[in-house]
């Protein structure tokens, strides 16, 4: 499978690499998990001694994981630092000094702790420090990242579970940092397509400074006249999820009626700004009264409401479409789900983007109203961002414009600190985050 896309041929190369691994079941960044694994990759981790991202980051840990390929509980501990790292609240002018000499500083990463069932909680992950060398080797073709800000997204808890291959999916690795979407400043580059001083979106880590050994989810930033946050977001991954899965996925036609579940997150509130220029009516559900008043009031949202006060969603639905649905971006799964596919409308079409609902289930519930699907010859269609990847510069010339002549609104969510970082994350599957969940790790 080939692709050809507008930006350069080594953009088109890493997507088509990237693109391949998603064929083969492994995304990148999985993949170098999978590579420092120490119990499923032993015999590769010994014969290749390739050093990767935590490896370089995060060597006692590494260690430790080999001895105790799959720790219990992996107790949250202190990497010693020495006293001249510690103090290193650096200035621009001395960390280029510290890169350009290969000097060592301190690295705060965020600990992925075991495998997770049932609700996450902010226990599951936890803090440490270890130390990075702000050099690239001469032997890599990879990149040192300084990460600005971290995307906290419902998929990252499907990592969480012990499972092999889900949709392309591997689970985090116990005692490693978390990975996930991010916005990073290159410091360090043996990568052509990369140089000191590039701003990044794309796969990181959950720690201060990253090693990138096989950057092929990573893009460079072109546009930085817009807050750099909305790389993780409205001009990133969901940003693309929410494009792809109404434009590409719904197929709307002008004037449908168009049902959004989790519609003040990231995704679905440019769903519904994607709808309403083309005349469609537009209901979103939401879990607070504010969040219901937000859709309405100010992100243009025709009707609301907050499925956690209704009894009957059924009901609830019918009221909000008399004439029934043709468009449900579906985000939540679950008994939602089941009540849409009561009010589908013929030749509807759902696209299924998430399920988050059933993310922190052990036995994922049953839907039980998918006979509609034939009775109202309804399409039901699956999709993944990484599959648009290929057209982001497409999807940033349409998007770029809205946002600089304020035709759309973003919402997003700030926290300050990787300290933060659990908390945030867990808050997605409390309905805590209004809008899109932004951890900040550095401003610049
Ligand atoms: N297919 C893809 O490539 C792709 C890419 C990005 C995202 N997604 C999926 O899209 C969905 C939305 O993602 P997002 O990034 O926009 O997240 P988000 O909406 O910013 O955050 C998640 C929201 O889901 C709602 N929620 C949590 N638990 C729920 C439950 N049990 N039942 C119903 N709603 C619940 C909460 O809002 P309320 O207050 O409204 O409950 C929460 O704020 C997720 O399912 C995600 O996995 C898929």
């Amino acid at each position: 499978m080939t692709l050809s896309v507008s930006g350069g041929h080594g953009a088109v190369e890493r997507i088509n690499r990237f693109l391949r691994r998603i064929i083969t079941g492994r995304y990148p960044h999985q993949q170098q998990q999978e590579n420092n694994h120490p119990k499923q990759n032993s015999k590769r981790f010994e014969q290749e001694n390739t050093k990767t991202q935590q490896q370089k980051t995060n060597k006692t840990i590494q260690a430790d994981d080999r001895r105790t390929p799959h720790p219990k509980s992996v107790k949250p501990r202190r990497l010693a630092v020495s006293g001249r790292c510690r103090k290193l609240r650096l200035s621009e002018e001395n960390r280029q000094r510290m890169a350009s000499s290969g000097e060592e500083v301190s690295n705060k990463q965020l600990i992925f702790r075991d495998y997770v069932t049932g609700f996450p909680q902010e226990s599951d992950m936890y803090v440490t420090t270890g130390t990075v060398k702000l050099k690239v080797s001469e032997d890599s073709n990879g990149v040192l990242l300084k990460n600005l800000y971290l995307s906290c997204d419902p998929y990252m808890r499907i990592l969480m579970k012990k499972q092999e291959g889900v949709g392309g999916f591997s689970s985090y690795t116990p005692g490693s940092p978390l990975t996930g979407f991010g916005v990073s400043k290159v410091l360090d580059s043996r990568n052509p397509e990369f140089k000191e001083g590039d701003l990044v979106w794309g796969i990181t880590g959950w720690e201060e400074y990253s090693l990138i050994t096989n950057p092929q989810v990573l893009f460079k930033i072109l546009h930085t006249d817009v807050p750099l946050s909305y790389y993780t977001g409205i001009l990133g991954m969901p940003g693309l999820t929410a494009y792809a899965g109404f434009y590409e996925v719904s197929s709307p036609k002008k004037g449908e009626n168009v049902f959004i579940s989790a519609a003040s997150g990231a995704v679905g509130q440019l769903v519904g700004q994607f709808a309403k220029p083309m005349g469609c009516y537009v209901v979103g559900s939401a879990g607070s009264k504010d969040k219901v008043d937000l859709l309405k009031n100010k992100l243009g949202f025709d009707e609301a409401f907050n499925y956690k006060e209704e009894h009957d969603l059924d009901a609830a639905l019918k009221r909000c479409f008399p004439e029934g649905i043709d468009i449900y971006f579906e985000n939540v799964g679950g008994k939602m789900l089941d009540a849409v596919l009561l009010n589908m409308r013929p030749h509807g079409r759902i696209a299924v983007c998430g399920m988050i609902s059933q993310y922190n289930l052990d036995q994922p519930e049953g839907v039980h109203n998918l006979m509609s699907i034939i009775y109202k010859r309804v399409r039901l269609e699956g999709f993944g961002a990484p599959d648009y990847f290929p057209q982001h510069p497409k999807f940033l010339d349409i998007v770029l414009p809205y946002i600089r002549e304020g035709k759309i609104k973003y919402i997003e969510d700030i926290v300050e600190g990787l300290e933060k970082g659990p908390g945030a994350f867990i808050g997605l599957f409390k309905g805590q985050n209004v809008g899109k969940q932004v951890v900040v790790v550095a401003r610049e």
